[in-house]
């Protein structure tokens, strides 16, 4: 499954991505902001790589330029929610330091709700951030997701702070609402 925006190609993550994946997953601006410790060698990018491909949940996302993988896009179970994954799907998604403001996870995120609700029909689709991560709200807000509320104390960073979690989400009406 390939996907196509303007500028980028969203495609199933793969252990080629590996390079790009570090490079990626290293800065420490893009761990600290989603609450992982940021990958120290190669070997840790490696083993996280491995989990992430086998679960068959992640797009990477290539610029067009130069086919460089310079983010990650998921749809996960949504952990908050009792319901399928043919339901409902949490994104999920992290871009390159190097590349941020350039509204590029707008666009490769617009479209992995497009796929969500146009190819695999769900009814809701979810995302969650936390509160000091003002870039993640603006751009769930920019894909007209709507903040649902705050789970107070929903996270637990990498150093042991808590955190509260915001949550946000999108029904397959506001989509088609959104479309017309
Ligand atoms: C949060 C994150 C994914 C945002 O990605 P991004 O690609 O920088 O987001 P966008 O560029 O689409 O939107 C961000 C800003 O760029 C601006 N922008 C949009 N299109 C633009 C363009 N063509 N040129 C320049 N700027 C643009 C937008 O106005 C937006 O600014 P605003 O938020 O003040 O309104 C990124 O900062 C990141 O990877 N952070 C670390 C990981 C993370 O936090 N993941 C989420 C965990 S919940």
């Amino acid at each position: 499954m390939i996907l196509e925006t303007n500028r980028l190609r969203l495609k199933a993550l793969s252990r080629e991505d590996l390079e790009d994946f570090y490079d990626y997953a290293s800065n420490p601006s893009v761990g600290n902001s989603s609450l992982w410790k940021p990958h120290e060698n190669l070997e840790e990018s490696k083993n996280i790589l491995e989990e992430f491909v086998l679960s068959e949940e992640f797009f990477g996302i290539h610029h067009k330029l130069d086919e460089k993988m310079i983010g990650i896009i998921g749809l996960h179970q949504d952990e908050l929610r009792t319901l399928d994954k043919t339901v409902c799907r949490e994104i999920g998604y992290g871009i390159n330091y190097k590349y941020w403001n350039k509204g590029y996870m707008t666009e490769a995120a617009s479209e992995v709700i497009r796929y969500g609700f146009e190819e695999l029909n769900l009814k809701i689709m979810t995302g969650t951030t936390s509160k000091r991560n003002t870039r993640s709200q603006n751009v769930m807000t920019k894909l007209n997701m709507k903040k649902e509320g705050i789970l107070r104390m929903g996270w637990q960073d990498y150093k042991g702070q808590l955190q509260d979690k915001y949550c946000y989400s999108i029904l397959r009406e506001e989509f088609l609402q959104d479309k017309e």
